[in-house]
């Protein structure tokens, strides 16, 4: 506090501002128990920058800002899963309008959102052996065995691979002792997006001290990384079967598709959780569930128009930027892929191999629900989820809901059964 009573006594120039101080006393009791004089001093700081005549023009103003928005979220009463998550640190889509771009062209994206995939899982991994090693003491409560740890180091590494080699990273050998390799990950992750390592760093704000909550908010951010990701590639889908197209389209289907086969390590290294390190801290976070990823909404939403059903329950209410591109009638792979067909400009072996891919994502989405609905059940039991449904019972029920109605294994209109498949 003495160092943020100090810069609130200055010039108060963003550049200036000690982040470290106020980070390591978010960390040290985690963000729930955050004394609220501390959080009064933030919110000062913040009525500072937005005066008009402050001195908050100085360099890097968005980056104080977004570690306010995330800091004085439960302070504000504005908590929820992008405030959990610090995605606008990230520069991760956080609900607006239009999802946050990278700002470039397609392999300057796609390189993008690989390189913030690594960094983040490497850091998971890194502060597993850290912690392990007796050389932090953060986060103390429940600490995991050390076999444990080499398991989350290897799935970490495992989780990472695909994309380290698509930034032309080698990648170790297979035989690497998982925390030699873990480290070989750190060392590569520092040097991929240097400028970015503070934001990184402030992205993470546990509620509470729990060991595992830091594995948890990195693996939920680095899925929030590849939901983004998929994004863009469908979204480049429906604008290559828009204009016929059919050969990218089926490409950003199948790189679709291998983003999320290849994280599957991902929800490995989740299950290593503690369910009772879980159910410690989730006592904080009711009110931030991913049921509120507009990522994830938006893939869903690009794939097929949701039924009414769906589109007016919590499912979509609680993603109200979604919900409104969805009533505006934005189209979808299925109703581009349907026209086209119906129209006779898709058919034949472009067809088949459109839909093959549109079928291969279907499956890896449909997989990614599965795993998730029986880690859901091992961490959660009976208990109801934070974003107020029933919890597993609400999983189980959309689980299966299809990806596209175009292309089903199922009798459908364009792919009778015994048809013939690329
Ligand atoms: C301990 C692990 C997890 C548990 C216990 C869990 C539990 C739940 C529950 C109960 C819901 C229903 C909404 C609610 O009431 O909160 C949900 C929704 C959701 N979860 Fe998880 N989850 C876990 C991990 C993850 C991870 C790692 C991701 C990746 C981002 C994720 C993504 C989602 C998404 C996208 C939804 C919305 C699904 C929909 O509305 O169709 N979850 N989760």
């Amino acid at each position: 506090m003495r160092e943020l009573t100090t810069w609130l006594s200055g010039t108060t120039d963003p550049r200036t501002f000690p982040y470290a101080a106020v980070l390591r006393e978010f960390h040290r009791v985690g963000k729930h128990f955050v004394d609220p004089r501390l959080l009064e001093l933030l919110d000062g700081a913040r009525q500072r920058l937005a005066a008009p005549e402050g001195t908050g023009s100085g360099a890097a103003p968005g980056l104080l800002d977004d570690f306010l928005d995330a800091t004085l979220d439960k302070w504000d009463g504005r908590y929820d899963y992008r405030s959990y998550l610090a995605l606008r640190l990230l520069r991760l889509p956080a609900g607006e309008d239009e999802p946050v771009a990278t700002g470039g062209d397609d392999t300057t994206t796609r390189r993008d959102r690989d390189r913030l995939f690594v960094r983040l899982v490497a850091d998971a991994v890194a502060f597993e052996v850290t912690a392990a090693r007796g050389a932090a003491d953060l986060f103390p409560l429940r600490r995991p065995a050390w076999a444990v740890v080499a398991k989350r180091c290897r799935l970490g590494t495992r989780a990472a691979a695909p994309a380290l080699r698509r930034l032309g990273h080698p990648t170790w050998p297979d035989d690497t002792a998982p925390a030699d390799a873990a480290a070989a990950l750190h060392t590569v992750a520092t040097t991929l997006d240097p400028p970015s390592d503070l934001s990184l760093r402030l992205s993470m704000l546990p509620v509470h001290v729990t060991h595992d909550e830091y594995l948890f908010i990195r693996v939920l951010q680095a899925y929030e990384c590849l939901f983004a990701a998929l994004v863009d590639e469908l979204d480049a889908t429906v604008a290559a079967l828009a204009d016929l197209r059919p050969t990218p389209a089926a490409d950003r289907l199948a790189y679709a598709r291998d983003l999320l086969d290849d994280a599957g390590p991902l929800f490995s290294l989740l299950a290593t959780m503690q369910p009772e390190s879980f159910r410690t801290f989730r006592q904080y976070t009711e009110g931030a569930s991913a049921i509120q990823s507009r990522s994830y909404k938006r893939v869903e939403s690009l794939c097929r128009t949701p039924l009414p059903g769906r589109l007016d329950s919590v499912a979509y209410r609680s993603v109200p930027e979604v919900r409104a591109r969805v009533r505006a009638g934005r189209t979808t792979i299925d109703e581009a892929y349907r026209a086209a067909v119906r129209d006779g400009r898709l058919d034949g072996p472009d067809r088949r191999l459109v839909a093959r891919r549109m079928e291969e994502f279907a499956a890896a989405l449909l997989r990614w629900r599965r795993t998730h609905h029986r880690i859901a059940t091992r961490m959660l039991g009976q208990r109801s989820g934070t974003g107020y449904t029933e919890g597993t019972p609400y999983l189980a029920a959309v689980r299966d809901v299809p990806v596209f109605t175009s292309v089903d294994r199922r009798p459908g209109p364009f792919e009778p059964v015994g048809g013939q498949r690329a």
